[in-house]
């Protein structure tokens, strides 16, 4: 299948290209042939262009690590008129972006997963499960630390963790998500799910959930220790999502059947 990468210049397109250029034989069936960045400078293996009908006009579909902006212009345009299948991990939407996101799926095969590792998502059904069978005696804090160069707080992935838990308890995540606490009047209310952000140094991903109760505690956590975890999740939603003929919105559960 003939892909283009779009944010090609970023720290998980770099992986990705370096992943599929490198490794030909395991991903004989993945075509690199286009990259969309906002400064373009093709070298002599890939044409890199700003672009984005010339990125779409010859590709099958689309992996997409870029900014939400960039990734909702994208899939507009695609909708308009090319209609390619498009995966993306870009993080950092805010409603309207995901609303938006969501009526274009209507028309178009999209996966969009703020993780697209295996046990990130597989961290996901265990939060949820847990979460359903501990209850509110149990207060569930989100922590999660980035590299100092991470733009949007908290992560795609510690909301996916926070939304698992709220769907445990059959909760509306947006009415107990708390993020940070200051002040004089800080104090937890039954059923909040707190999120707790950390920035630095070169950390790719760390995040961990943690049920307290009154006479015990349990933390799940999840380290990413190398970018080519989220670039091979991505290669694998794409093979996955290429036949897929119908439109809608997937997530990386669905891919991973879990
Ligand atoms: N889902 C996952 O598993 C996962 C994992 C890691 C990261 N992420 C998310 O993926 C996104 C990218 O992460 P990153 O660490 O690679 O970020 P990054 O290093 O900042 O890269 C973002 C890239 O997007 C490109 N870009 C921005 N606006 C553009 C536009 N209008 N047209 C074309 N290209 C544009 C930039 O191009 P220039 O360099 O040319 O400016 C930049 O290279 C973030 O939202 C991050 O949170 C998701």
């Amino acid at each position: 299948m003939k892909i283009g990468i779009s944010g090609i210049n970023g720290r998980v397109g770099r992986v990705l290209k370096g992943l599929i250029v490198e490794h030909p034989d395991k991903y004989k069936d993945i075509n690199l042939i286009v990259g969309l960045a906002r400064h373009a400078a093709s070298d002599l293996s890939l044409q890199v262009t700003t672009d984005v009908d010339e990125f779409l006009a010859g590709v099958d579909g689309v992996i997409d690590f870029s900014l939400p902006d960039n990734f909702v212009h994208l899939a507009e345009v695609n909708q308009q008129k090319y209609g390619k299948f498009i995966v993306s991990g870009t993080t950092g939407l805010d409603a309207a972006q995901m609303d938006k996101i969501q009526a274009i799926a209507a028309d178009v095969p999209m996966l969009h997963a703020g993780n697209m590792s295996l046990g990130v998502n597989l961290l996901c059904a265990l939060v949820q499960q847990t979460s359903a069978r501990l209850g509110l005696d149990y207060d569930i804090e989100i922590e999660e630390t980035h590299h100092r160069m991470k733009r949007d707080a908290p992560s795609g992935t510690a909301l996916m963790l926070g939304r698992a838990a709220a769907a445990g308890r059959d909760a509306e995540h947006d009415d107990v998500a708390v993020y940070g606490r200051n002040g004089a009047d800080a104090q937890r209310q039954t059923g909040e799910i707190g999120y707790a952000v950390k920035r630095g140094g070169g950390v790719i991903g760390a995040h961990e959930v943690s049920f307290y109760g009154m006479s015990e505690e349990l933390t799940l956590s999840h380290n990413a220790l190398d970018r080519s975890l989220f670039a091979e999740g991505a290669i694998f939603a794409a093979r996955w999502l290429k036949d897929k003929p119908a439109a809608g919105l997937y997530s990386m559960r669905d891919a991973l059947e879990i």
